[in-house]
């Protein structure tokens, strides 16, 4: 099984990627792959730019990455109660290309934020417009206080009820 992770995050530093990268250890005997969305920096979308550039070979080979996946985990980063543009802008990309971005893929997913409210709007609008992108959400969980509960030099959620969580969402997808 080939699980496809990443964060909706653009950040050097994301502690979203943290996330979706410790989930897939919880799986045994996958392969994992976790993209890092700065390989899929586009310029700004536009239908103006559609025009003039057409379909850009980033947004395709996003979309192979999940083609060619068995699972995804992805957990989002929430910028003013949203998405990222980062990912906004690749996922705007590829939906002009196949607007069944995730093309029936099991998926897990996540989100996390420094505080209590655990970027829980961002995923609600993730979980919710999944189905029209071909998205089969298995499972959902927001991390609420992050550097709370995830120990940054064991690269482990130290919470044990998040991480019994954490397990029971992951194994939805096998
Ligand atoms: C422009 C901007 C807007 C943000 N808005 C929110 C927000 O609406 N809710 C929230 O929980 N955190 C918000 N944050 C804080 C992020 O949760 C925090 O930067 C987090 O580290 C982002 O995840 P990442 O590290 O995976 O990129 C915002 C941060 C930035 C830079």
């Amino acid at each position: 099984m080939k699980i496809i992770a990443f964060a909706a995050s653009n950040s050097s530093k994301s502690i979203n990627k943290k996330l979706a990268t410790y989930a897939t250890t919880l799986l045994d005997n996958v392969e994992v792959e976790v993209l890092d969305l700065n390989d899929y920096e586009m310029p700004l979308f536009s239908e103006d730019k559609e025009l003039e550039i057409g379909q850009p070979d980033k947004a395709k080979n996003f979309l192979k990455k999940i083609a060619d996946s068995d699972a995804l985990v992805i957990s989002f980063a929430e910028h003013n109660g949203s998405y990222t543009a980062a990912y906004k802008n690749i996922f705007d990309w590829s939906s002009r290309i196949n607007t069944k971005v995730f093309q029936k893929k099991p998926m897990v997913l996540l989100s996390t934020s420094p505080g209590p409210g655990g970027a829980a709007s961002v995923l609600a609008a993730a979980e919710n417009s999944a189905p029209y992108f071909d998205g089969d959400v298995r499972a959902v969980l927001s991390v609420p206080s992050f550097y709370e509960n995830f120990d940054l030099e064991l690269s482990v959620i130290k919470n044990t009820e998040i991480k019994t969580q954490l397990l029971n969402a992951m194994r939805s997808l096998l």
